[in-house]
């Protein structure tokens, strides 16, 4: 049976409950705080969070990408004691994020999770260098690819039976930067998301990191799975998550008549830190910088706007952002059936006085 998902015991105002999965409400936000706690964090589940009994726990590497293919097992122990322990301050979002405004704002119909723009958040993670584990494990040089498996049971739908939650990587990534976690913000990861030990592919989209990880599979030949071709696939296996921005606020919101008001927000990247971004408070009409605040690691970027003077009456809040590489937000997102990706610029309601 599966252990209680943690927000069933949280409160609604935290977020938005899809039953499996549960999206944060940017309104329980603290501007202060710059991570996002794992109890407000996003649950994405494609069956129920599992019961791992850590003294229990293994993770097993083979394949015919290691000298040996028959491969090993790691402990909790070992991998914490052996390798060192870094750690990661990134996003970590859904690629299924912002996909309720393909409707709302494109009138387009795409499947699954009806996500607003809460499916992310910024966590500091703490593990080990998978290179790391995979030089213990006897690499050879001419693999190419790795096949990441959750201990979460088989995934079905519709009456087909898909086999457990997996998704292939290159080994390039996991030389890059990935990472195998044991905590979050400082604290073991909750249950929910993945307890004792998962995947964290850093700027990928959100399947990328397989949660209750059980094995990896080293490969010399590209490995496949439904997870990076029938779904989170558009013309490819989708890796690098888009750029997306969304203000602090309730939606809709309500801002009270006044001389100012001081609005925040965040945006993000996948591939690069956040270079500018540009605001609108006339639904587009007229734009002006928003002051931004640095960012830690890859993290998001927060920032603020001042609101002169807000006319009584309803408005919509606009945000672009521009990332390093100079990937911006489209004023329409390209439309896909699985409605991955949306990363236009989202139009957010507010009435003042
Ligand atoms: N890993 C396993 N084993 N099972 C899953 O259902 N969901 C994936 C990924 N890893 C999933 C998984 C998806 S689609 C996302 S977006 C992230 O985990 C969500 O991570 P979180 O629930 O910790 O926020």
């Amino acid at each position: 049976a599966g252990a209680p998902a943690i927000r069933k015991v949280l409160p609604a105002s935290w977020f938005i409950d899809y039953g499996t999965n549960a999206e944060m409400r940017w309104e329980s936000v603290d501007p202060q705080r710059y991570r996002t706690p794992q109890a407000r964090l996003f649950v994405r589940n494609h069956t129920a969070t599992p019961t791992i009994d850590p003294a229990d726990y293994r993770l097993r590497v083979f394949g015919d990408g290691l000298r040996d293919p028959v491969g090993r097992s790691f402990d909790l122990r070992e991998l914490r004691r052996r390798f060192r322990t870094v750690e990661v301050t990134a996003v970590h979002e859904c690629t299924g994020n912002g996909r309720s405004f393909f409707a709302s704002q494109q009138r387009a119909t795409v499947s699954g999770t009806p996500w607003t723009l809460g499916a992310v958040g910024t966590v500091t993670w703490q593990g080990v260098r998978l290179r790391d584990v995979l030089a213990a494990a006897g690499l050879r040089p001419d693999a190419v690819s790795i096949q990441a498996t959750g201990l979460d049971a088989p995934y079905v739908d519709k009456g087909v039976d898909h086999g457990r939650v997996r998704r292939p990587f290159p080994v390039a990534k996991a030389l890059d930067d990935a990472l195998l976690a044991w905590g979050a913000n400082g604290r073991p990861l909750l249950p929910d998301h993945g307890y004792p030990l998962r995947l964290v592919l850093p700027g990928w989209i959100g399947i990328a990191s397989v949660k209750w990880l059980g094995s990896l599979e080293v490969a010399t030949t590209e490995l496949t799975s439904p997870w990076n071709t029938r779904w989170y696939n558009v013309d490819g296996p989708l890796t690098v998550n888009p750029v997306r921005s969304a203000w602090e606020l309730p939606w809709a919101a309500s801002l009270p008549a006044g001389r100012r008001v001081t609005l925040t927000g965040r945006s993000w990247s996948g591939a690069a830190p956040i270079a500018r971004v540009d605001v609108s408070t006339d639904g587009g009409a007229t734009w002006s910088r928003a002051r931004l605040h640095p960012a830690r690691g890859r993290g998001w970027t927060q920032w603020t706007h001042t609101w002169h003077r807000p006319a009584a009456g309803a408005h919509e809040l606009l945000a672009r952002a521009t990332d390093a590489h100079g990937r911006s937000q489209p004023d329409v997102a390209a439309v896909n059936p699985n409605g991955y990706f949306f990363d236009a610029v989202v139009r957010h309601p507010v009435t003042v006085g």
